[in-house]
């Protein structure tokens, strides 16, 4: 079974973006069909985020050790779904117009945190091979604590674009938050149990 959770994740992974082309076919993308499809795929760029970065506190206060095996393909995924949403803007919504894009990202704070946020996602993306790792070393993990600046980029994109109903990207903020807070907690542990001398340094 093990063998298999690798390739079935992958296809749930690709699900979203099945029902979308199936829904495009099928004209059930509503009156306005490109908002609709920047819309589904910032939701699933902003789920694939907080499930990846939900991995390390699973792992920690569960034991799941077997989500790390899942953890690179769920981050591409997130890179994936991050870089449809923004090929729909720069396309479907913008036309590749660069002045009035270049504009957007000036003007309106939420693109700005959502450009910085694809920005920061991209040599996370680039260096997700195991050769990069190898050849990074120390400064790969430092520079993967990117992910925590881009959690708190992609709920600020959706919090500052929302007009009235806050409920849904203060649920996500909530939930990024809770994150966090087991991540210090355990790391805390960690701490302590080291100057107790119950742990040895890495
Ligand atoms: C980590 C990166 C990003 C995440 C997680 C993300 C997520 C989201 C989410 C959750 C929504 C709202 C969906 C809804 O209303 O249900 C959204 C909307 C939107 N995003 Fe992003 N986004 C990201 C990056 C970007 C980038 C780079 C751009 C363009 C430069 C962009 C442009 C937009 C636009 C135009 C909307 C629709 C706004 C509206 O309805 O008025 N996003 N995004």
């Amino acid at each position: 079974m093990r063998r298999y959770a690798k390739p079935i994740v992958f296809i749930f992974c690709l699900i979203p973006l099945g029902i979308m082309i199936w829904d495009g076919f099928q004209d059930a993308l509503g009156a306005n069909p490109i908002e609709q499809i920047t819309h589904r795929t910032g939701d699933w760029a902003l789920w694939f985020l907080l499930l990846t970065l939900a991995i390390t506190p699973l792992r920690k206060v569960f034991g799941w050790q077997f989500l790390m095996r899942l953890r690179r393909m769920l981050g591409l995924f997130v890179f994936f779904y991050v870089f449809l949403h923004f090929f729909i803007y720069l396309v479907l919504d913008q036309f590749f117009d660069v002045n009035e894009i270049i504009k957007d990202i000036i003007k309106r704070p939420y693109i700005t945190v959502g450009f910085i946020a694809f920005l920061m996602l991209i040599p996370l993306a680039v260096t997700s091979t195991n050769k990069m790792m190898k050849r990074l070393g120390k400064r790969w993990q430092q520079l993967h604590q990117l992910v925590y600046i881009i959690g708190v980029c992609g709920v600020l994109h959706y919090l500052w674009l929302v007009k009235a109903d806050i409920v849904e990207p203060l649920i996500y903020a909530f939930i990024l938050l809770g994150l966090f807070v087991v991540r210090v907690f355990h790391q805390r542990k960690k701490i302590k149990k080291r100057e107790c001398g119950l742990l040895t340094r890495p």
